[in-house]
């Protein structure tokens, strides 16, 4: 009943989603919006990679396929959801960065009572973000995402908001930035098409926004839309 309740509420919220291949600024402009928007980021990217560092039964059984680039299963994706959003945190809706990843996420989400109001899409061809990857800099803890020459943190290595040292992803060397992208030509792009059909309905806000612009241009763009 108590999963129910904030699932009615969810109904009436404004519940973004951020699409996009690895790379394209989806976590980047994901922070912007939650602060324009005042609502939490749902990142099943990060929640994995908590994961993982606190060595939890979850972790010890999606490492690898982090390392490797792969999907982790929707079954998984949709325990964390929902777990997630049972949070008091979301009642005012959430940004979910990276997620659905798959119509079979997709479908999940909308059999748990999720109604989303906006879908945006981060176009950025595929030879932009091999580059992209390799200068990301990342702060484990917070997610807080950098690029050593695009968006630099004020002192080289550190983190802005804490002082602690910045590292490299596991998933950000060049073989495994393939397989990711790979596997989103497969298993993601065609939430495209699936909420592109659900605009013409009229039930959500669809578009599609140019990421290989700045940073700033690419907010600009999205909160424009907003
Ligand atoms: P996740 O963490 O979600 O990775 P991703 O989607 O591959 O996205 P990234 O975090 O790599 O990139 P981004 O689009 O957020 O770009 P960012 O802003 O960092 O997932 C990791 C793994 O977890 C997956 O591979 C999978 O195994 C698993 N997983 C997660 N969710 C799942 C799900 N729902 N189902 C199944 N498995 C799941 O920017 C990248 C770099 O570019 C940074 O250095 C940034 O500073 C820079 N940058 C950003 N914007 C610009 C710009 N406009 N110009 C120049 N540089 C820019």
């Amino acid at each position: 009943k108590k999963l129910c309740d904030r699932f009615c509420c969810i109904r009436n919220m404004n519940n973004i989603i951020l699409l996009g291949p690895p790379g394209a600024g989806k976590g980047t402009q994901a922070d912007l919006i939650c602060e324009l928007c005042n609502v939490p980021k749902i990142s099943t990217g990060d929640m994995l990679r908590e994961a993982v560092a606190s060595g939890s039964a979850l972790g010890l059984k999606v490492s690898n396929i982090l390392d490797t680039g792969g999907l982790v299963s929707d079954d998984i994706i949709g325990s964390l959801i929902k777990e997630r959003l049972t949070k008091a945190d979301c009642v005012n809706g959430s940004l979910f960065d990276g997620v659905p990843r798959t119509i079979g996420q997709a479908k999940q989400l909308t059999e748990m009572g999720v109604i989303f109001t906006h879908v945006i899409e981060i176009h950025v061809e595929d030879e932009i973000i091999v580059n992209r990857m390799s200068g990301r800099r990342v702060h484990p803890a917070s997610g807080r995402n950098y690029h050593i020459d695009f968006n630099p943190p004020k002192e080289p290595g550190i983190d802005n908001e804490t002082g602690e040292a910045l590292i490299q992803r596991e998933d950000d060397k060049p073989e495994t930035v393939l397989n990711r992208l790979s596997v989103y030509h497969d298993q993601t792009k065609p939430l495209t098409e699936f909420y592109m059909n659900l605009s013409k309905e009229g039930d959500i806000n669809f578009y599609k926004v140019d990421g290989s612009k700045s940073v700033e241009e690419v907010f600009k763009n999205i909160s424009s839309n907003l």
